[in-house]
C-alpha cells in the first residue's frame, strides 16, 4: 500500500487562523509524518486556492494586481506553513498552469459525456465597477425586517434567504455605486442530477467513513442533487474553453479540488523519476485519505466525486474523508472577515510550532465542535508538555551530567521495574499507533501523555537521586532506562513536536538510522547502551503565567 494524503487546500486571500489549521493541514501532517516514521511510502500534497472573487476583492483591497498579490500571499503561506513544520512533499497553487490544463481537461471530458449545460440566466451587472456582481457582493435593505445592510444572498439581520432582486435600494459593495441594472449571459451548469444515482452508489459504498462525513453526504443526496454553474464572469481563474465564453472562467470550487491532482503533477514534474500518474490513475494500490473542516464535506463527498465518475476516467477517489468540527474561540467561531481569534502568524509570535501543534490536537473538534481558550492553552503547555515530559527529560539528564558526566553510566541489570515499565509502554505505544492510524487525534495525545506519565511513576518509585547514594549501579540502570526512556519520547512524539523531537535526537546524539527508528523499535528500553554520549538540550518548554494569559485574553478578546 501507498498512501496519499490531501488537506483542504487553503483560500489565498489571508493568513488563516488557528481554526483553519487544526481541521485540516495539521492533522494530516501528524499523519503524514506517523506514517512516514512506519516506513510507508507517503505522499502529503496540498496547495494555496488562489481563484474565485475574494481573491479578486482582497487584492483590490491590497491595490495590487491579482497575480501579484497571490503570488505574495503564497509566498506568506509557504512560509508559515513551514514553520509551522507542516511536511507536504509538495505545496502547489491552483493558478498553476498545470492546473489550468487538467481544470479544461474535466470539464471536456465532462462535456463530451454529456454531463455539461449551457444556460441564459440574469445576473446584476455594475457600470461603474464594468463586472457582474455575485449575490453576496450586493448590498442593500432587508424587505423582511429593514435591516440596511443585507447580502444578496442572505440577511445576516433576521436570516431570511434573499435574492438580490429581493433587496430595496440595493448597492455594490465594491465601490457602493447605485449604478446596477440585470443583463442576462451563458452560463455552463455541470448536471449532478444526472450523476446521483452514481455518486449515491460511491457513498453507500463507503462502509467505513465517519460518522459526519457519511451523514453529510446522504443529506445532500437524499435532499436530491441540482445541477450547478461551474462559469463565473471573473477574469482571473481557468478561462473556459468554449466559442462565446472567452470572458469567463470556471467557478472556483470546480477548479479547486483539480487542484489536488494538479499540484501532484507539479510535484512530479519538479524531480525526474516521479510518476505522478500512478498515485492518481488506477491507482488501487493506493489508499487515499482526504483531512478537511465539515463545511468542505459537501464539495468532496459529493460534486468533486461527481466531476470524476462523470469524467468517464479512472481517476483516484477518496477512501476515507476525515472531517473536522469547528473550532472555536471561547464561544463564538473564529473569523477571517471579523478577524476575530488568532491568526497563524500571530500564534508562532506567541509560543513555539510544537506547543500550537500538540495543544491543537489535543484538543481537535474531532466529534463535536470544541473551543479554544487561553486557559487550555496555558493548562497543556505547563501540564503535559513542560511538566510531564520536559521536567523529567531536564531532571535525569542534569543529574545524570552532574553525577556521571556526559555518558551513559555502566554497571547493573534491568530488573522486575524496568521489565514491568517495558511492558507499559509497548501497551501505550501500541494504543497510540492504533489511535493514529484511525485518525484519532484526541486519543492520540492521551496515549502519548500516558506514556510521559509511566516515565515519571517509574522515577518517583526508582527514586535516582537516592539510589545514586547507596548503589551507584543500580542507579546506572535507571538512568540508562531512563535515557532510552527519553529517545521513546521523542519519537513517539515526533509526530506531534517534530522540533522537539528533533532538539532530543541532537541532545541524545542519535544516528540516523537511530532517529527514523519505529516506535515499536524504540519501545526497546535497552537499546542505547553504556559509553553513549548525550548532552544537556535547554528546558524544552516555557510555561505561560497567568499575568500572559490575562495578557493574552486582553489582547485576543476573550469570553
Ligand atoms: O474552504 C476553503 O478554504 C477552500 N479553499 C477549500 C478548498 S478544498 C479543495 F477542494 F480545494
Ligand atoms: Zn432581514
Amino acid at each position: 500500500m501507498r498512501y496519499l494524503i490531501t488537506s483542504a487546500l487553503p483560500y489565498i486571500n489571508g493568513i488563516k487562523h488557528l481554526g483553519n489549521l487544526v481541521g485540516s493541514m495539521l492533522p494530516a501532517d501528524v499523519y503524514a509524518r506517523f506514517l512516514r516514521q512506519e516506513g510507508e511510502d507517503v505522499l502529503y500534497i496540498c496547495a494555496t486556492d488562489e481563484h474565485g472573487t475574494p481573491a479578486e476583492i482582497a487584492a483590490l483591497e491590497a491595490g495590487l494586481d491579482v497575480a501579484e498579490f497571490c503570488k505574495r500571499q503564497y509566498e506568506r503561506q509557504a512560509d508559515i506553513y513551514q514553520r509551522f513544520g507542516l511536511s507536504f512533499n509538495y505545496f502547489g497553487r491552483t493558478s498553476a498552469p498545470e492546473n489550468h490544463e487538467l481544470t479544461q481537461h474535466f470539464y471536456y471530458q465532462l462535456d463530451q459525456h454529456g454531463f455539461i449545460e449551457a444556460r441564459e440566466i440574469s445576473q446584476v451587472y455594475s457600470l461603474d465597477d464594468e463586472r457582474f456582481l455575485p449575490d453576496r457582493y450586493i448590498t442593500g435593505t432587508c424587505p423582511n425586517c429593514g435591516y440596511e445592510k443585507a447580502r444578496g444572498d442572505q440577511c445576516e439581520n433576521c436570516t431570511k434567504v434573499l435574492s438580490p432582486t429581493d433587496l430595496i435600494d440595493p448597492r455594490s459593495t465594491i465601490s457602493g455605486s447605485k449604478n446596477l441594472e440585470v443583463r442576462t449571459s451563458q452560463h455552463l451548469y455541470l448536471l449532478l442530477d444526472k450523476l446521483s444515482e452514481e455518486v449515491r452508489s460511491w457513498v453507500e459504498q463507503q462502509e467505513q467513513w465517519p460518522t459526519l462525513t457519511k451523514a453529510i453526504a446522504m443529506k445532500w443526496l437524499n435532499e436530491g442533487l441540482q445541477s450547478r454553474g461551474i462559469t463565473r464572469d471573473l477574469s482571473w481563474g481557468v478561462p473556459v474553453p468554449r466559442e462565446g465564453f472567452e470572458d469567463k472562467v470556471f467557478y472556483v470550487w470546480f477548479d479547486a479540488p483539480i487542484g489536488y491532482v494538479s499540484a501532484t503533477k507539479a510535484w512530479g514534474e519538479a524531480e525526474a523519476g516521479r510518476d505522478w500518474q500512478s498515485w492518481w490513475k488506477n491507482a488501487d494500490d493506493v489508499r487515499y485519505t482526504q483531512f478537511m473542516a465539515k463545511d468542505n464535506l459537501p464539495f468532496h463527498t459529493i460534486m468533486w466525486p461527481a466531476t470524476i465518475l462523470g469524467s468517464r476516467e479512472p481517476w483516484k477517489m477518496a477512501d476515507y474523508i476525515k472531517g473536522f468540527n469547528w473550532l472555536n474561540y471561547y464561544g463564538g467561531k473564529f473569523s477571517t472577515s471579523s478577524k476575530r481569534g488568532v491568526f497563524l502568524d500571530q500564534a508562532l509570535e506567541i509560543a513555539p510550532a510544537d506547543d500550537w501543534r500538540y495543544m491543537l490536537m489535543a484538543s481537535a473538534p474531532e466529534s463535536s465542535d470544541s473551543a479554544f481558550t487561553w486557559e487550555q492553552f496555558q493548562n497543556k503547555v505547563n501540564k503535559e508538555l513542560a511538566d510531564n515530559l520536559g521536567n523529567f527529560v531536564n531532571r535525569i539528564l542534569k543529574f545524570t551530567a552532574s553525577r556521571f558526566g556526559n555518558e551513559l553510566p555502566a554497571g547493573g541489570e534491568p530488573g522486575e521495574a524496568e521489565a514491568q515499565l517495558q511492558a507499559t509502554c509497548q501497551q501505550l505505544i501500541e494504543t497510540l499507533r492504533t489511535h493514529l492510524h484511525n485518525l484519532e487525534f484526541r486519543k492520540a495525545t492521551e496515549a502519548l501523555n500516558a506514556l510521559w506519565t509511566a516515565g515519571n511513576q517509574y522515577i518517583d518509585v526508582r527514586a535516582p537521586w537516592a539510589l545514586f547514594k547507596q548503589d551507584k549501579a543500580e542507579a546506572a540502570v535507571v538512568i540508562r532506562t531512563c535515557v532510552n526512556l527519553i529517545r521513546l519520547y521523542a519519537i513517539a512524539a515526533a509526530p506531534f513536536i517534530p522540533f522537539t523531537a528533533e532538539t532530543l535526537f541532537d541532545a541524545l546524539q542519535l544516528t540516523d538510522a537511530e532517529r527514523s527508528a519505529t516506535m515499536t523499535a524504540a519501545a526497546d528500553l535497552s537499546a542505547l547502551a553504556a559509553g553513549r554520549a548525550f548532552e544537556v538540550p535547554p528546558p524544552l518548554f516555557q510555561k505561560l503565567d497567568d499575568d500572559r494569559v490575562a495578557e493574552l485574553k486582553a489582547q485576543f478578546g476573550g469570553e
